[in-house]
């Protein structure tokens, strides 16, 4: 079987509405694997789940559709239909950096829409803008917990969801009512993530580009520097392939300590990869990927090189330290309960943009037709490309609207 995934799928929603549990009922792993998390209780860190759908040749739709070998209503052996990723984006509101983020990263999303709740609820809003933000069109929603809602709650909530999607990206996804605690009407839900959700067609041809999510240091404490073992980036390749004993570029890499404005790329070799938690020879676009460098460890550690784009040397976009963009502001600035009109960009202000997978502050120095910003942390970035914009309301970042680099 092939064991890359072949899809991104970014489980979203507010927080508590059981995006971890419904990547359990359907996999099996929990995604909340953090120390840090599992003290807090929620999904600080992009957490993610390989998870392969399969379908039974006897069984009827939608019983037919499973992620066990085996069927559970007839015992045939199932077909592997594909391998999809679940990228599980956190719900906290001060956490919507790391949703942006995530967000980059998705081929497709499920929004989780708790029933017992009335909806939506501010970060319910604040993702489904985020998706429009970022270009995720292919949603379906889940209406969840409908073990604990009597049917009249259960029509009302659906109702509520109607209204809230209608005008949205989301107007026409389908909702499925689900129980992620109970693992009832799984089926029905891969059904329409095979349906609805596809495998987006990908050059492999083209120059590779990773947009790395995550950075670790994987010594134990106290290592020797005989079994040290080099810095693991681990992320999504859009584009091209990537193999073992291959140099590798990372951009925009570390600041220069002689000079605090100039970044210096990071350059490697790859001496390990993983894919869905199988050790491979090469990696190609879809599903997030591990790789193994020659990088000193502590360049690594602790998502130091979160945000940056990979690939091969010379082969990546220029590293932007100003972005002179176009902007596409929102209406109103959602999540918030009261919520205002968004007003336009001003001189000055500082903004917070989000540009594939990473997240730096920007503050406008020229307001015209299009907007200029100066960057605290640099941007591997082409013209073209989308990025997210938040404004700081009160004590939070919120997202305002768009940007296309010009
Ligand atoms: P964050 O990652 O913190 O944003 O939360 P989450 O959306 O991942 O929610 P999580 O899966 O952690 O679920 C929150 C709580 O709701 C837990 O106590 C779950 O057991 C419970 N829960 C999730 N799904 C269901 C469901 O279908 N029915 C019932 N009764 N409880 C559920």
């Amino acid at each position: 079987m092939k064991i890359q995934a072949d899809v991104n799928i970014g489980l979203v929603g507010h927080v508590d509405h059981g995006k971890t549990t419904l990547t359990k009922a359907l996999s099996g792993v929990w995604t909340d694997t953090h120390s840090e998390e599992t003290k807090r209780g929620i999904s600080i860190r992009l957490g993610y789940a390989d998870i392969v759908f399969r379908k039974c040749p006897e069984c009827v739709e939608p019983l037919a559709y499973t992620t066990l070998e085996e069927c559970p209503h007839c015992g045939a052996k199932t077909e592997v239909l594909r391998k999809i990723s679940f990228v599980d984006a956190p719900g906290h509101e001060t956490l919507m950096a790391t949703m942006l983020s995530g967000a980059a990263i998705m081929d497709g999303a499920v929004l989780v829409i708790a029933a017992n709740e009335y909806c939506p609820q501010p970060q319910t809003k604040e993702h489904l803008m985020a998706l429009d933000v970022i270009g995720v069109k292919d949603i379906i929603i889940v209406q969840n917990k409908i073990d604990i809602v009597s049917k009249e709650r259960a029509i009302k909530s659906y109702n509520e969801i109607k209204e809230f999607v209608k005008g949205t990206n989301a107007e026409n996804a389908p909702i499925i009512p689900v129980s992620a605690q109970q693992g009832a009407n799984i089926d029905v839900l891969i059904e329409s993530i095979e349906k609805l959700i596809k495998t987006p067609e990908r050059d492999a041809n083209k120059p590779s580009k990773m947009y790395v999510a995550r950075s670790f240091d994987i010594n134990k404490p106290g290592s020797g520097p005989d079994k040290l073992q080099g810095g693991v980036i681990g992320g999504s390749l859009v584009e091209g392939t990537l193999k073992i004993g291959d140099k590798i570029e990372i951009k925009p890499g570390i600041i220069n300590k002689k000079d605090k404005n100039d970044w210096v790329s990071l350059t490697s070799e790859i001496i390990g990869l993983n894919a869905g938690g199988k050790e491979v020879e090469e990696v190609g676009p879809g599903g997030l990927i591990g790789i193994a460098t020659k990088l000193d460890p502590s360049l690594t550690k602790a998502d130091s090189l979160s945000g940056s784009v990979a690939g091969k040397p010379g082969t990546l976009p220029d590293v932007l330290h100003n972005i002179n963009m176009k902007p596409h502001l929102l209406e109103r600035v959602v999540g918030v309960k009261d919520e205002t009109d968004v007003v336009p960009i001003k001189l000055k202000e500082p903004l917070m943009i989000n540009c594939g997978t990473t997240t730096t502050i920007g503050v406008i120095t020229e307001v015209k037709k299009t907007v200029t910003a100066s960057l605290k942390l640099p941007v591997c970035a082409d013209v073209g490309d989308r990025v997210a914009l938040s404004r700081r309301v009160g004590a939070r970042w919120r997202l305002i609207g768009y940007g296309i680099i010009q």
